[in-house]
């Protein structure tokens, strides 16, 4: 029987898809970078489904890209040289245990149990990604500096080795201490160690009160001291401290429909700051308070509280679609990092001093965490450009002792980039972890570790 036969035999008909039209979106990552040419897309349903597949390419060694919401930014979902194909994982279940630490349930959506609770992790690619994705990516996203990484809300999970082995470590206990806790191995690993297919969170209560103002700061330390007294006198109540320069800003409200700036003129930096609590009245005492003060300090030299919903979803659409407003307006260079907060925008301007008028350097992110998204953008991608930000970016992260990947991962993008952010002795080990797990190299080749050092192992 061949490879296309067994497969139908074991997913039917419905589960292998061949149809080229099909295939082109799914062959091509959310940057529309890279371009992968595979022929064939499988679609599980069950855990025992996706353990049937991995086992027979196991035995045939044939290597597969688990893809999910497709909204990876470092080409990671794609099938790139001779991958078979993918394996699609939008029909596992995907949010299979929501818990909170009194009640475990099950649940379909982001919002759980009668919206009595939330998921701790909250993104701008949240209507198309998946939690299998999420899982994988280990993705950090807007509310981290309130609820943290994904390290620490997973329970337990449930993953599907190369090998066809279901490994159940679907634990809901806060506390386990027996042995090494292997769900950790999965949870970032982009899908080179393991396909994720059922996920236990721990899931903070929906709170009442929650306020949001955006604000303008006149210079990037400004934004950096009102973290710090945000962190001091929001305390327990802030949710979210994220920030866009005035570059970013422009380019949302060139290529952004419908969304118009808050303030009254043009900053050099925008904030967000996100309160959640439970009670209304001394959050809101609390966050106005904080505000006068940073006003009269002149940390903030405008600012403005949202009023109702629509507001506070159009301030988060401003932040939120930067990304969107990047890829309309041409070519993106795109770069994820964490930084020592003081240095992260030092690196901003040394990029502006040496792209000069060739490229339009962008900076936003997630500065609660020290994630800076330093993102270049150009009418085309060109190797003149290219050899002006790279190696330079990795080097100068690295001096400063950052990470080149603060949430998106390696993928393809920078897999053998890794030696930027850790030692060899790191990588080598790594590099025998995914021996172990995955001899034939089946599980998305080419992502995360340099086929070097994979290959030497
Ligand atoms: P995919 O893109 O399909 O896959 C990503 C990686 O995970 C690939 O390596 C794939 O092989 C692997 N994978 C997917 N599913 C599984 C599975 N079930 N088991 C094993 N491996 C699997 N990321 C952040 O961290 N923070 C953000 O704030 C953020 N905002 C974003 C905003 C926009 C507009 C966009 C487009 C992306 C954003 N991202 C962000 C990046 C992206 O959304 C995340 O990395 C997300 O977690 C990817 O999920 P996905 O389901 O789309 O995965
Ligand atoms: C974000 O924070 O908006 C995302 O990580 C996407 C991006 O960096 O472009
Ligand atoms: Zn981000």
């Amino acid at each position: 029987m061949d490879d296309i036969s067994y497969f139908k035999k074991i997913l039917g008909e419905r589960g292998v898809v061949q149809d080229e039209e099909k295939l082109d979106d799914a062959n091509t990552d959310w940057m529309r970078k890279y371009k992968g040419s595979s022929k064939l897309m499988l679609q599980p349903r069950t855990t025992e489904e996706v353990s049937q597949i991995l086992k027979y390419c196991n035995s045939r060694c044939l290597a597969v890209v688990p893809q999910g919401g497709n909204t990876g930014l470092v080409g990671g979902s794609v099938p790139v040289f001779d991958e078979l194909g993918w394996i699609y994982l939008f029909h596992i279940p995907k949010f299979l245990h929501f818990m909170c630490i009194f009640s475990i349930f099950g649940c379909h959506c982001r919002i759980c149990f009668w919206c009595r609770f939330i998921m701790p992790l909250d993104l701008g690619a949240k209507g198309s990604c998946q939690i299998g994705g999420n899982v994988s990516t280990n993705a950090g996203g807007l509310r981290l500096i309130r609820y943290g990484s994904l390290h620490g809300s997973v329970l337990g999970l449930e993953a599907v080795l190369a090998n066809g082995t279901v490994l159940d470590m679907l634990a809901s206990l806060r506390k386990d201490n027996t042995g090494y806790d292997l769900k950790h191995l999965f949870i970032g690993s982009e899908g080179s160690l393991g396909i994720v297919t059922k996920v236990s969170i721990l899931t903070p209560p929906k709170l009442s009160s929650v306020n949001l103002a955006f604000l303008a700061c006149e210079d990037y330390a400004s934004c950096q001291k009102l973290l710090l007294e945000a962190k001091r006198k929001l305390g327990e109540i802030l949710s979210a401290f994220e920030f866009l320069d005035v570059n970013a800003m422009n380019l949302v409200l060139k290529h952004l429909d419908g969304l118009r700036d808050p303030l009254s003129s043009m900053h050099n930096f925008y904030v967000l700051i996100e309160t959640t609590g439970s009670m209304e009245s001394h959050d809101k005492e609390k966050l106005e308070a904080f505000l006068l003060q940073s006003m009269d300090s002149g940390l903030v030299t405008d600012g403005v509280l949202a009023q109702d919903i629509n507001q506070t979803s159009s301030f988060w659409h401003i932040r939120e679609g930067v990304p969107e407003a990047l890829m309309k307006a041409g070519a993106v260079y795109k770069y994820d990092l964490s930084l020592p907060p003081e240095k992260m925008y030092e690196l901003v301007e040394e990029m502006r001093t040496r792209l000069g008028s060739a490229a339009n350097v962008v900076a936003y992110g997630h500065l609660g965490d020290g994630n800076l998204h330093l993102n270049i953008s150009a009418p085309q991608y060109t190797d003149s450009i290219l050899s002006k930000i790279e190696p330079f970016v990795y080097e100068w992260t690295s001096k400063h002792r950052g990470s080149i990947s603060a949430e998106h991962g390696l993928g393809l993008m920078k897999a053998d980039k890794i030696h930027y952010s850790k030692s060899p002795e790191s990588v080598q080990l790594m590099a025998e972890i995914k021996k172990l797990i995955d001899p034939n190299r089946i599980l998305n080749p080419y992502k995360v570790l340099p086929s070097s050092v994979l290959s030497q192992s």
